[in-house]
C-alpha cells in the first residue's frame, strides 16, 4: 500500500545517520538508560470515538511497556472526556494501578466532565503542572489549558466551559506564574530536563501554545547557562507524529494512540460500526494502538522506538476526501516514526 510504503520510507530515514547539525548518531551510549512507554491521546470514550468500546487500545500499550520493560509510562494528554461514569472510572483505575508508574498529562478535553482540581485529584496530580525527578532526568509538566478572555484574565479549562468560552478568547496559554515556576524548575534543575504538554511549543500553525517564545526562551536561556539541560519537548494534540531540531533540543509531537479528528463527517465506515460509535464520521481510525519506547541516557542519545499500524477499515483521510497534511505540513499517518540520535552539547562529542 502506497501509504505503508512512505511509511517506511520516513522511518528508514530517520532511523539512519541524520544530518542534524550538533548530532552524532555514531556516538556509542554510556551510563544506565530510562526507559519510557509513550502514548498520548487514547480519547476513551465509548460509544463515540473509534476504538474505545473497551480497553483493549489501552491494554495492548501496557503490554507492550512490560514486554520492554520501561521503568515508566506517560501518557501526554486527552486520556479521556471526564471521569464521572463505573467505564471511565475503570479505565482510568487500570492504568493508575498498573504496575509500571503511568504519568499523567492535561490535555484540553480531560476536565470536559469534570472541574480540572478534580481531573487532578482522579488522575493523581498534585496540579495541573508539577515535576518530578526519575532515572537521573527532571520531567517538567507544562499545562496550557488555559483560555483568555482578556489581558491578565487566564481561565483554566473545566466541566466543559472551554466550549463556551467568549467569541474574543485566545487558547492555549502558559500564564505568568507558570512561567515563573517553569524557569526556575528548568534553570534551577539538577538533571537533564523533559519537557512534557499536551500543546505544541514548536508549531507554527494549528493552535501552538500562544506564548511559545516565552517558553522556549526559558529552554534556551537554561542551555545557555547549562548546556543540555533541556533535551526533549514533548506534545500531543494534533495527532501526528514529527520530530523536529530546534535550538539543539529535539521537539516530538507524538501521534495519537487511536486517531485522527476531521471536523467534517465522511460516511465511508461501516452503518453498524457508526451505530455503536457516533463520532466515527469524524475519525479516521488506525488498526491498531500506536506507542513508542523511548529510551534516554545521560550522554545525550535519545531513541525512539515506534510503531505502524493501517488504517482502521482500510479508509485513509484521502479516502474520506481530507487533506493528508496540515498547515505546517504534517501529514496524518498511523505511524510513530523510530529515531536513534545522540546530541553533543558544549561542541564536546560524548
Ligand atoms: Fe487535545
Amino acid at each position: 500500500m502506497e501509504v505503508n510504503r512512505r511509511s517506511f520510507l520516513a522511518t528508514a530515514a530517520l532511523a539512519a545517520p541524520a544530518a542534524f547539525a550538533g548530532t552524532d548518531v555514531s556516538a556509542a551510549p554510556s551510563g544506565k538508560p530510562l526507559r519510557v512507554c509513550v502514548f498520548s491521546d487514547i480519547h476513551y470514550h465509548p460509544g463515540v470515538w473509534t476504538n474505545t468500546e473497551n480497553t483493549s487500545f489501552l491494554e495492548k500499550i501496557m503490554a507492550r511497556a512490560e514486554r520492554e520493560r520501561c521503568d515508566m509510562m506517560i501518557h501526554l494528554g486527552d486520556f479521556m472526556h471526564g471521569v464521572r461514569s463505573p467505564a471511565q472510572k475503570a479505565f482510568l483505575k487500570l492504568y493508575n494501578d498498573f504496575k509500571i508508574p503511568g504519568y499523567h498529562i492535561l490535555g484540553n478535553h480531560d476536565q470536559d466532565g469534570n472541574p480540572y482540581k478534580e481531573t487532578c485529584e482522579a488522575y493523581r496530580m498534585p496540579d495541573g503542572h508539577y515535576t518530578f525527578d526519575k532515572g537521573g532526568f527532571r520531567f517538567v509538566v507544562a499545562d496550557p489549558n488555559y483560555f483568555c478572555n482578556g489581558p491578565g484574565k487566564f481561565i483554566h479549562h473545566g466541566s466543559g466551559n472551554y466550549f463556551k468560552r467568549g467569541k474574543g478568547s485566545t487558547i492555549n496559554w502558559i500564564p505568568p506564574e507558570q512561567l515563573e515556576w517553569m524557569r526556575a524548575t528548568i534553570v534551577g534543575s539538577p538533571y537533564p530536563c523533559v519537557v512534557l504538554s499536551h500543546q505544541s511549543f514548536e508549531r507554527a500553525h494549528c493552535a501552538p501554545v500562544m506564548n511559545k517564545k516565552d517558553v522556549q526562551a526559558i529552554f534556551n536561556e537554561a542551555n545557555a547557562k547549562k548546556p543540555g539541560t533541556v533535551r526533549l519537548v514533548m506534545n500531543g494534540h494534533l495527532h501526528m507524529d514529527n520530530l523536529r531540531v530546534l535550538d539543539n533540543i529535539l521537539y516530538w509531537d507524538v501521534n495519537s494512540a487511536n486517531y485522527q479528528y476531521f471536523a467534517k463527517a465522511h460516511s465511508r465506515y461501516p452503518a453498524d460500526y457508526v451505530k455503536t460509535h457516533r463520532g466515527a464520521p469524524h475519525n479516521i481510525g488506525w488498526k491498531e494502538p500506536l506507542s513508542a519506547i523511548l529510551t534516554l541516557w545521560p550522554n545525550g542519545r535519545i531513541k525512539i522506538e515506534g510503531a505502524k499500524s493501517d488504517w482502521l477499515f482500510g479508509v485513509s483521510p484521502e479516502d474520506a476526501g481530507y487533506p493528508a497534511y496540515d498547515e505546517d505540513g504534517r501529514e496524518t499517518l498511523p505511524v510513530i516514526k523510530s529515531a536513534d540520535m545522540t546530541f553533543a552539547y558544549s561542541g564536546v562529542r560524548p
